[in-house]
């Protein structure tokens, strides 16, 4: 099966950025593991601060209807654009999971809105690393 790994803004800083908060391992080490855990799969990996990129992948992914592991970084808050590109995918019947490395409910107000969730097929958030190796088990389940 074919999965597409999609993290947002701030992202590429994973091991620099908020160690406290997102860990210190990097986002080539939490790639490197997905792989690994998912023998068989076809993974492809992208990272981008920029929103258009991410709606230009998912629109993509639309069209080869390939699942996607998304984490919107901060644009999961206020990206209507991602969302309406999100919900293309999945009212399509193309499994979008939204991932979080921390629990945003449990941090600052601004972070407890998704507007993501509701297009999203499934939301798994505060688990680290955790987060989307159990992802990639719901998708390859199937
Ligand atoms: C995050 C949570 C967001 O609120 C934040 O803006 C991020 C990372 C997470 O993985 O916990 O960039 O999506």
């Amino acid at each position: 099966m074919k999965i597409q790994v999609i993290n947002g803004p701030n992202l590429n800083f994973l091991g620099k950025r908020e160690p406290e908060i997102y860990g210190t391992a990097s986002l080539a080490e939490l790639e490197a593991e997905l792989s690994a855990a998912a023998p068989g799969h076809e993974l492809q990996f992208f990272q981008s601060n920029s929103e258009a990129d991410l709606i230009e992948l998912i629109q993509q992914c639309f069209e080869t209807k390939t699942a996607v592991i998304l984490n919107p970084g901060a644009f999961t808050h206020y990206s209507y654009a991602l969302r309406d590109a999100c919900a293309t995918l999945t009212s399509a019947g193309v499994k979008l999971i939204e991932v979080h490395l921390s629990n945003p409910h449990a941090r600052e107000e601004f972070r407890r809105n998704s507007v993501i969730s509701p297009v999203a097929t499934a939301v798994i958030a505060g688990l680290g690393f955790d987060s989307y190796r159990l992802a990639l088990i719901a998708l390859t389940r199937d």
